[in-house]
């Protein structure tokens, strides 16, 4: 387990490129599987989540291997079709694989998925979902077992949006006999993604984006080749930390469509922003406003997964903020830690009222997973004096180089490696004492 050491108080400047999206790589992985050949994520981030996927395709059978940031994803001996607890307990997204070995080999057995612990996180809805194509699923107390003949086409009509459970819907439906009609899907942009991926793979696939997915089955499909698209939640997350040090940063490869909820927040904060040639330029030198209330949505709304990053900035600015968390019941563990800082958050169930503007000063806090960790970061950054933030591992899930990509931005972060490089840089004479 490693920590990251922060030293706050300086502005962030400079342009930045963002690494391929968590979100959309990972479902974009366990679709490869419906391919008895090759497939390539061109763009690929190499992060703890991409590469505990990989594992699990090595698992049932595929032989993986990087050039550069592409994944190569062979996947045509890949049919073992259980998956342990082990790999499943590490990360949430694993569920989504079981509709994908329903079709290649119409059983599949798996491990309770894990993740981020940010509320109840249940799976009914993807079970649901298989079960309405045919599928026949037992839940063991500690493994969940599937197996159909070829799933048959159907409604699957879901009681609320799930990004995980519509990406399930969609991967047991792309090799099912027949017409599926996925409706009150979720329409988050890493669903488009999927989509077209499946779609240079020969996938019969239309509607992606709005709340009703129709989908022919096909008898099978070819390679799958695609770029990872940029990672909106990072790049969010990169312009909070801007925000929060009041700096302006370029992002070179935005994902700008996907921003657009993020964007007006950032907006109503005092942000600034145009596009420039095809770069983002976030001017956060007139950060100031608070949020009288925001609230996470289901896509466009508001992410959840930008709410901690926000929450960050608020505690910067004078006045009071409001939070409603809609999305996860479990989302505000890194105000606790906000609060050690010298925040002042309040947290009743789904709300939190965040009265900003006293410093924040370095102390050592910890992640608990993965987007508060990044909060805690952005905070550091803003901190008077050194942060030790702890629980990196969580960090690292989602972010490849959050450390470096800060520093080129002009932050003074390293990861604790027992080598303390900032000891060998001047300090701000106000935080040598
Ligand atoms: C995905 C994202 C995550 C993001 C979240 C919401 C990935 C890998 N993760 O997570 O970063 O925060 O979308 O945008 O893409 N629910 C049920 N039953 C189910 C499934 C979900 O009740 O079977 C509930 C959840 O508890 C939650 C809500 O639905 O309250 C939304 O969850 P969901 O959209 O499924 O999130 P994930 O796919 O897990």
């Amino acid at each position: 387990m490693r920590d990251i050491r922060i030293v706050g108080g300086r502005p962030l400047h400079g342009s930045i490129s963002i690494q391929g999206s968590k979100n959309a790589a990972l479902p974009m992985m366990a679709a490869s599987l419906l391919h008895r050949g090759v497939s390539v994520l061109k763009g690929c981030p190499r992060i703890a989540d991409v590469f505990c996927m990989e594992e699990i395709l090595r698992e049932l059978g595929a032989v993986t291997w990087w050039e550069d940031h592409d994944l190569y994803m062979d996947c045509t001996l890949a049919d073992k079709t259980e998956i342990s607890g082990i790999y499943t307990g590490k990360m949430r997204s694993s569920v989504i694989l079981l509709g994908a070995m329903l079709g290649r080999s119409r059983k599949g057995r798996l491990g309770y998925p894990g993740g981020c612990v940010i509320g109840e996180r249940p799976i009914d809805l993807h079970l649901y979902a298989l079960r309405q194509l045919g599928a026949d699923i037992e839940e063991g107390p500690f493994l969940i077992s599937a197996s159909c003949d070829r799933l048959t086409g159907g409604e699957i009509s879901f009681a609320k949006c799930s990004v995980g459970a519509t990406e399930q819907g969609i991967l047991a439906a792309v090799l099912a006999r027949g017409d599926t009609c996925l409706k009150n899907c979720a329409r988050e942009p890493e669903i488009q993604w999927l989509c077209r991926y499946l779609r240079t793979m020969g996938a019969c696939i239309e509607g992606e984006g709005s709340d009703c997915i129709r989908i022919t089955g096909v008898e099978g499909l070819e390679h799958g080749e695609m770029e990872v698209p940029p990672d909106r939640i990072v790049a969010g997350t990169y312009i909070c930390a801007a925000a929060a040090t009041r700096g302006t940063i370029i992002i070179e490869n935005p994902p700008v469509d996907e921003l657009d909820a993020f964007l007006e927040v950032y907006r109503k904060m005092g942000g600034q922003y145009k596009l420039k040639s095809g770069k983002l330029i976030a001017d956060s030198s007139g950060i100031g406003y608070p949020l009288s209330f925001l609230e996470t949505e289901v896509y466009p709304g508001f992410p959840t997964d930008l709410q901690s990053p926000v929450m960050a900035v608020l505690t910067t600015i004078s006045g009071e903020s409001y939070i409603r968390e809609q999305i996860f019941e479990d989302r505000y563990k890194a105000a606790v830690e906000l609060n050690r800082m010298g925040a002042d958050i309040t947290v009743e169930g789904r709300d939190a009222r965040i009265i900003g503007g006293s410093s924040l000063r370095g102390c050592t806090v910890t992640a608990q997973e993965l987007r508060g960790g990044a909060a805690l970061v952005l905070a550091a950054l803003a901190a008077e004096g050194v942060t030790r933030v702890q629980g990196y591992q969580y960090i690292r899930r989602g972010y490849e180089h959050i450390c470096e990509d800060l520093n080129t931005l002009g932050g003074m972060l390293e990861k604790d490696t027992g080598i303390r490089l900032y000891e060998s840089i001047q300090l701000p004479k106000k935080l040598i004492n």
